[in-house]
C-alpha cells in the first residue's frame, strides 16, 4: 500500500504545536482532566479503580453500551470503538474495499477519507461541493456519478473543510442514491452534534444496512486527546474488521475508555457548553465577515467548527498562512490540502478570547498586505525563525 504524505497533516506538524493562537482546528476547544472530572463527576476513586489490563476487541462493554445508547438505538452489537475515527476509516475500507473498486467520495474532504481507497489501488470518483454553489451538495450530480459499479459511497456532512452539508429534506433522497446502487456507505458524521440554524441529521447506519457510520471525540466533544473514535454498523460488517485490529491496535485502553464513556454518558454536558461557545464564535466570524465584504468571502457553515473562506486577491493562501504562523502566533490552515489554494480552514471553535485576538490578527495581516502587496517576502520574517 502506498500512501501519500497529508499536507493538513505536515501543516500541523509544523504551526499547531509552535502557535498558540488556533484559527486552524477543526474541533471544539479541547478539555482538561481536571475540568472533565467536575462536569462528568469522576471521582478520583474511579481513576484509581482502573487496571491497565488489555480491553476487548470490539471496546469495553460500558463504552459500547454508552456508544449504543446514544447513536445505535441501544444495541451495543452495532458499535465497535476505534482509535479515533481515524482508525475506524482505515479499517472499513481495508476491510471492504478491493484494487480497482469503483468509490464515490466527497470533495473536498478530510484526507483520509479518500486517501486510503486510493492506497488499496481503488478508482475515485469525486462528488464536488462547488464554490459557486456555496458548497452546497447536489444531489443530482451524485445520482450522475453513482452506478450499480460503486462500492463505495464516501461522505462527510457537516463537512470539513467548508461547513456544507446535506440539508434534513436531502437526507431520504440522498440515501436512496447510495442504496439503488448497492454500494457501502461510510458517513463520517465527526460533526452531526454541531449544527448551526439546521436541524441534525438522522442516523444513517440505523436505516442502511450496508452503512458504516463513523463519529469521534475529537470534534464536538473536545477530548482528541482520548484518540477514541467508534464505527456503528451491522454485525457482521464490523467482524470483518478483526483481522486488521488484532495486526493493527488490538484494542484500546481501559483509562481513556472509561473518561469516553463518562463524556458519551453526559455528552449533553459537555455540548451545552462548548456548542454556545462555537455558535458565539461563528457569530464573530459572521459580523466581520459581513463589515468586510471588500476582504473576504464565505458561505456560512451549518455545521461543524470550520469555515472556507477566500480572500480578495489571494490566489494562494498558503503564504499568508505562514505569514501567520511564523510573525503572528496563528495557526490558519491553507486551502491547498483540500484542493482550493485560493481558500483557508478557519476554524471557530476555539476559546473565545483567542478567537477573537486571531481574527483581530488575520483582518490586520490582511488589511497590511492590501495596503503593500508588494511587500516583499525579504521584508518578512525569515524562513525558520519562529517567534512566541
Ligand atoms: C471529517 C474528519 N473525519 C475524521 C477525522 C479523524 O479524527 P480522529 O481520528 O481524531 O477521530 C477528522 C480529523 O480532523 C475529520 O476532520
Amino acid at each position: 500500500m502506498k500512501l501519500r504524505r497529508a499536507p493538513l497533516e505536515d501543516w500541523m506538524r509544523d504551526f499547531y504545536f509552535d502557535t498558540t493562537v488556533d484559527l486552524g482546528s477543526s474541533g471544539v476547544q479541547c478539555w482538561s482532566l481536571a475540568e472533565l472530572r467536575g462536569l462528568l463527576d469522576i471521582r478520583q476513586d474511579d481513576l484509581d479503580a482502573i487496571t491497565l489490563d488489555d480491553s476487548p476487541s470490539y471496546g469495553g462493554p460500558a463504552l459500547r453500551t454508552a456508544l449504543a445508547r446514544r447513536f445505535a438505538d441501544g444495541d451495543p452489537d452495532r458499535v465497535m470503538a476505534t482509535h479515533g475515527s481515524t482508525e475506524a476509516i482505515f479499517l472499513a475500507m481495508n476491510a471492504l474495499l478491493e484494487p480497482s473498486d469503483e468509490v464515490v467520495v466527497v470533495d473536498p474532504g478530510y484526507h483520509s477519507l479518500w486517501s486510503i481507497a486510493e492506497s488499496i489501488g481503488c478508482r475515485l470518483k469525486r462528488w464536488r461541493l462547488r464554490p459557486e454553489d456555496g458548497f452546497a451538495p447536489d444531489l443530482d450530480a451524485l445520482r450522475a456519478l453513482v452506478t450499480p459499479a460503486t462500492r463505495m459511497v464516501v461522505v462527510n456532512f457537516p463537512n470539513n473543510p467548508t461547513g456544507a452539508s446535506l440539508r434534513p429534506e436531502q437526507f431520504e433522497e440522498f440515501l436512496g442514491i447510495v442504496a439503488d446502487s448497492g454500494a457501502y456507505l461510510v458517513w463520517d458524521g465527526a460533526f452531526t452534534e454541531l449544527t448551526h440554524g439546521t436541524a441534525q441529521l438522522p442516523e444513517p447506519s440505523l436505516l442502511y444496512d450496508r452503512c458504516l457510520s463513523l463519529g469521534t471525540m475529537s470534534k464536538a466533544y473536545g477530548l482528541p486527546g482520548t484518540r477514541v473514535g467508534w464505527c456503528l454498523g451491522a454485525p457482521e460488517l464490523l467482524a470483518r474488521f478483526l483481522p486488521l485490529r488484532d495486526a493493527l491496535t488490538i484494542c484500546l485502553s481501559p483509562l481513556t475508555e472509561f473518561i469516553a464513556e463518562r463524556a458519551i454518558v453526559h455528552a449533553d454536558r459537555l455540548l451545552a457548553i462548548r456548542g454556545p461557545q462555537a455558535a458565539r464564535n461563528l457569530a464573530r466570524l459572521t459580523a466581520w465577515a459581513e463589515e468586510h465584504a471588500d476582504l473576504v468571502s464565505w458561505t456560512p457553515p451549518l455545521g461543524g467548527c470550520t469555515a472556507f473562506p477566500a480572500f480578495h486577491g489571494i490566489e494562494d493562501t498558503e503564504e499568508l498562512c505562514r505569514e501567520l504562523g511564523r510573525n503572528h502566533d496563528v495557526l490558519l490552515v491553507p486551502g491547498s490540502g483540500f484542493g482550493h489554494r485560493d481558500r483557508v480552514r478557519l476554524g471557530f471553535g476555539g476559546a473565545e478570547a483567542e478567537f477573537t485576538a486571531g481574527l483581530t490578527r488575520l483582518h490586520r495581516t490582511l488589511t497590511d498586505r492590501a495596503a503593500t502587496p508588494a511587500l516583499s517576502s525579504a521584508a518578512r520574517r525569515p524562513e525558520g525563525a519562529l517567534p512566541r
